[in-house]
């Protein structure tokens, strides 16, 4: 292949990309990466999906009120319609009712490689990624706390 069409096919397989991206289920995304043992046994304390005092904190870091440097509204959005370009729809039961309490916690602690979802753990102790995953959890929820009956590995 010349230089100008691995250029060309690049293009090619890049709008194929978009298009799909654009018409892609929750039931062709992709298996989600396995979480490192070191976050294996993380568990949402009893009850700490649908604590209300611990929402409330959860919307306050989620916003940026508790640091501006954590936002994750800036990029989420307030209702969790994305605002920023890749970043996931959270109001997506699909994609949200795949995260175990481990996988979740471990992407807030430590974000997503190669995007704009940078690690939160230096910025929020653990009882604050819980708090603000129980926030997270009302987007798929009608903006209801929930329990994570939903859950679907
Ligand atoms: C600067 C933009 C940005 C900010 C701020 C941000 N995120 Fe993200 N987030 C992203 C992007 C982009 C992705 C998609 C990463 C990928 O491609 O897997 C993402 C993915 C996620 C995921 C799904 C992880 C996965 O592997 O599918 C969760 C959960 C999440 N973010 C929660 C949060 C929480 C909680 C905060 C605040 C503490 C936050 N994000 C702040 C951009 C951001």
């Amino acid at each position: 292949m010349t230089r100008r069409n691995v250029g060309l096919s690049a293009l090619m397989v890049g709008w194929a990309l978009l298009l799909s991206g654009g018409m892609a289920s929750a039931e062709d995304l992709p298996p989600l990466p396995a979480v490192p043992p070191e976050y294996a046994d993380k568990k949402m304390p009893a009850g700490g999906w649908t604590d209300q005092k611990a929402i409330e904190e959860g919307g306050k870091i989620y916003r940026g009120e508790f640091k501006t440097e954590v936002n994750c509204s800036s990029c989420h959005g307030k209702d969790g319609a994305p605002v920023k370009k890749g970043a996931r729809d959270l109001r997506d039961p699909k994609l949200v009712c795949r995260f175990s309490d481990a996988f979740w916690f471990w992407r807030v602690s430590e974000g997503v490689p190669k995007t704009k979802m940078k690690a939160n753990k230096g910025l929020l102790s653990e009882e604050q990624i819980w708090q603000v995953m129980a926030y997270e959890n009302q987007f798929s929820h009608g903006g209801k706390p929930a329990d994570r009956s939903c859950y679907k590995p």
